[in-house]
């Protein structure tokens, strides 16, 4: 199932303009903001396809019989650039666990690059519900690796994907990799991929507009 949310007029388009804007993007306290928003709103959506149960609950004047979530997601991101999804998702899912990933792309001297996966940190995600963040998924494959990594922990019953922008190549990739095993949310989807994977049109490096510019190793 992929669900890009900018099919639907919403918010979230607009937040994803803002992402985009090269005259919006440089106010770094904004992106990340945009970040978290288009995040908090795919996890509501994503809230509406959990299971829920009922439970009794106590008020000061009697008691309701409220739905309330069945189980608590563990929630993953892929370091750095996906840290302010992560926030947006935990606002919502304010009890879940956490996994975080570092998955980088190591460039090579012939331009190509490879994903170092260097630090892994996580509950144990055996049958439960698993939300990995990562604001660009544009070839797949980083998140097609910490998806490997963390299986090696425990089997999920549901994987979903979110991400602010994705690139069709890359949706492609993920579903192949994964037999369709995962739920791609996104705020936008775009064709284009160029020669050293980024998505355009785009929004250009999510890590280095979140949190400065890096030193390339
Ligand atoms: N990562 C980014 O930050 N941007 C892209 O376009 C692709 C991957």
């Amino acid at each position: 199932m992929v669900i890009n949310l900018s099919d639907k007029h919403s918010l979230v388009s607009n937040w994803v303009s803002e992402l985009r804007s090269i005259n919006v993007q440089s106010d770094r306290l904004r992106f990340r903001k945009n970040l978290e928003r288009v995040a908090e709103v795919i996890a509501y959506e994503i809230s509406k396809t959990l299971p829920y149960v009922e439970e009794e609950i106590e008020t000061p004047l009697g008691t309701h019989n409220s739905k309330v979530l069945k189980e608590q997601p563990v929630i993953a991101t892929i370091l750095r650039a996906g840290l302010a999804m992560h926030q947006g998702l935990l606002n919502f899912f304010d009890k879940a666990d956490n996994s975080f990933i570092s998955a980088y792309r190591k460039h090579h001297k012939d331009g190509t690059f490879e994903i170092a996966l260097e630090y892994v940190t996580s509950p144990d995600i055996n049958g439960r519900i698993l939300i990995v963040s990562d604001p660009m998924l544009a070839t797949g494959a980083s998140l097609a690796k910490t998806l490997n990594v963390l299986e090696t922990i425990g089997k999920p019953a549901e994987i979903h994907v979110v991400c602010a922008i994705a690139a069709t190549e890359g949706i492609e990739y993920l579903l192949r990799e994964t037999n369709n095993k995962v739920h791609v949310w996104c705020g936008d989807i775009d064709d284009e991929l160029t020669a050293k994977g980024y998505i355009v049109p785009g929004l250009g490096d999510a890590g280095d507009l979140a949190y400065g510019e890096k030193k390339q190793s």
